[in-house]
């Protein structure tokens, strides 16, 4: 291993991966905002669109900012290679379809990101893949029964939003791999810092890293890591297309050709680079300098998000907090095994007015932003029902517990003081409440005890 890579989490959101070769050599990542890369001569031009380039041609291709970044992430992540793209949808696109094919199945979890969700039922759909949920992702009879002869992947999110419903990954990832289908991990709320799912089972991660990863809510980005962990020619009647001889590589396989890394080298050359997602290396640069602070924001946004949590908690206008941090959360055993390094930052919470009164407290906050981002330094707050659920029926609604008194909040790195100040001062423009337990002031005193 090389000596960047080593270290703890810290060290290597720094230094994992290096930097490109740059003659100036510029301490942060340099930008290369071009194109195209100059060939030097014509042996040098075929060169580059050969089966071993050695150089860069066009940024479709490949481009030295971008490939830093991967390296980067898929160190992080603890993955064998990994891919930058223009958005999360652009990951979780890309690497189901490297994955599926017409004809297949894919099989999800019942909490899933709304846009994943109608890729699947309404894009997939249109390509001939079909897609199901799991009736209870708890049970692993459920998910053994739910698996079909055709079933060629399980997609879920390690943290689920807006209800941290947590994922029990070891579980999903043993009954995956029994019936021979690879595990691919949505870790967009937990980040790498508080949970690598390749760790615990998974052979695919992929983020939305226009979240926590860039951090800063400047800019759109997509990751897929290739975990390096699954066996695509254990049956050979399957992933045909990573196991069957291809001429661009001179007769080989992918599995041949790219070994372990065998995914991500066809998710790059032939979904990625086809499609035609690739980010802008200003958006890696942005997302590399996020990557650099991102145990520091994540840490205090879980330390701020669990005082939070537990403020609502004590208060009598919220009916329920979902926090997989609080003692009493049912998910709270899989944060412990999962998550002990903190519970991440977005979580819901049900005010009893139900729809008036989310509309009250939305209205009335100050320091929270009303927005659809998540993971930003800045504190955000949003009614999903009416939002990013809207399209949902009444019955999909309940089914999944968002009711209409469901607040969604994303944790900045604010001081916790303040971000309950706001919170109290919203709730005190609720009309008719019973007394609650506490004011704004005499509140934050409490939380800091409980944080
Ligand atoms: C869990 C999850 N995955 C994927 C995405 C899609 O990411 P993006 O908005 O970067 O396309 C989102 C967006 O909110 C998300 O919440």
């Amino acid at each position: 291993m090389h000596e960047r890579d080593r270290g703890g989490f810290s060290t290597r959101q720094l230094h994992a991966g290096g930097a490109p070769d740059a003659p100036l050599q510029p301490r942060p990542l340099p930008i290369y905002a071009s194109a195209g890369f100059v060939f030097t001569d014509f042996d040098e031009a075929e060169r580059r669109f050969g089966p071993d380039p050695g150089g860069y041609s066009y940024s479709r291709v490949g481009n030295p900012t971008i490939d830093a970044v991967e390296r980067r992430l898929a160190a992080l992540e603890g993955g064998v290679d990994a891919l930058l793209l223009g958005s999360g949808q652009a990951a979780v696109g890309v690497a189901l379809l490297s994955l599926l094919e017409a004809g297949d199945h894919l099989l999800t979890a019942p909490s899933l990101y709304e846009g994943s969700r109608s890729l699947f039922t309404e894009n997939f759909g249109r390509l001939g893949i079909t897609t199901s949920e799991v009736a209870d992702p708890l049970d692993a009879d459920a998910w053994a029964r739910a698996i079909r002869p055709e079933t060629r992947a399980i997609f879920v999110e390690s943290i689920p939003n807006p209800r941290n419903d947590l994922t029990d990954l070891r579980l999903v990832a043993d009954v995956a791999h029994a019936h021979g289908v690879p595990l691919v991990v949505d870790n967009t709320f937990a980040t790498p810092y508080l949970l690598r799912p390749i760790e615990h089972g998974a052979d695919i991660v992929v983020h939305s890293a226009s979240k926590f990863l860039a951090g800063h809510g400047t800019v759109l980005g997509g990751v897929v890591v290739d975990g390096g962990t699954f066996d695509w020619a254990a049956r050979p009647d399957r992933y045909r297309h990573l196991t069957s001889p291809l001429a661009a590589l001179g007769g080989l396989s992918h599995v041949e050709a790219g070994g372990r890394a065998a995914l991500a080298a066809y998710a790059r050359a032939s979904i990625a680079l086809r499609l035609g997602p690739t980010p802008s290396p200003f958006n890696a640069f942005l997302i590399a300098q996020g990557i650099e602070t991102l145990s520091l924001r994540v840490q205090r946004q879980s330390e701020n998000a669990l005082a939070l949590a537990t403020w609502l908690a004590g208060r009598t206008e919220v009916a329920s907090v979902d926090y997989s941090g609080l003692s009493d959360s049912p998910f709270r055993g899989l944060a412990d095994r999962y998550l002990p390094d903190g519970q991440g930052s977005v979580f819901s919470f049900t005010l009893h007015g139900g729809r008036d009164a989310a509309r009250t407290v939305i209205d009335h906050v100050g320091l929270f932003t009303r927005m659809t981002n998540l993971g930003d330094v800045r504190s955000l707050i949003l009614h999903p029902a009416s939002t990013t659920h809207a399209q949902r029926s009444a019955e999909q609604l309940a089914a999944s517990g968002i009711g209409q008194g469901l607040v969604r909040i994303s944790v900045g790195i604010e001081d916790v003081a303040d971000l309950i100040a706001d919170l109290a001062s919203a709730f005190d423009a609720l009309p008719a409440r019973e007394p609650s337990t506490s004011t704004g002031a005499s509140v934050t005193a409490d939380v800091a005890v409980a944080a």
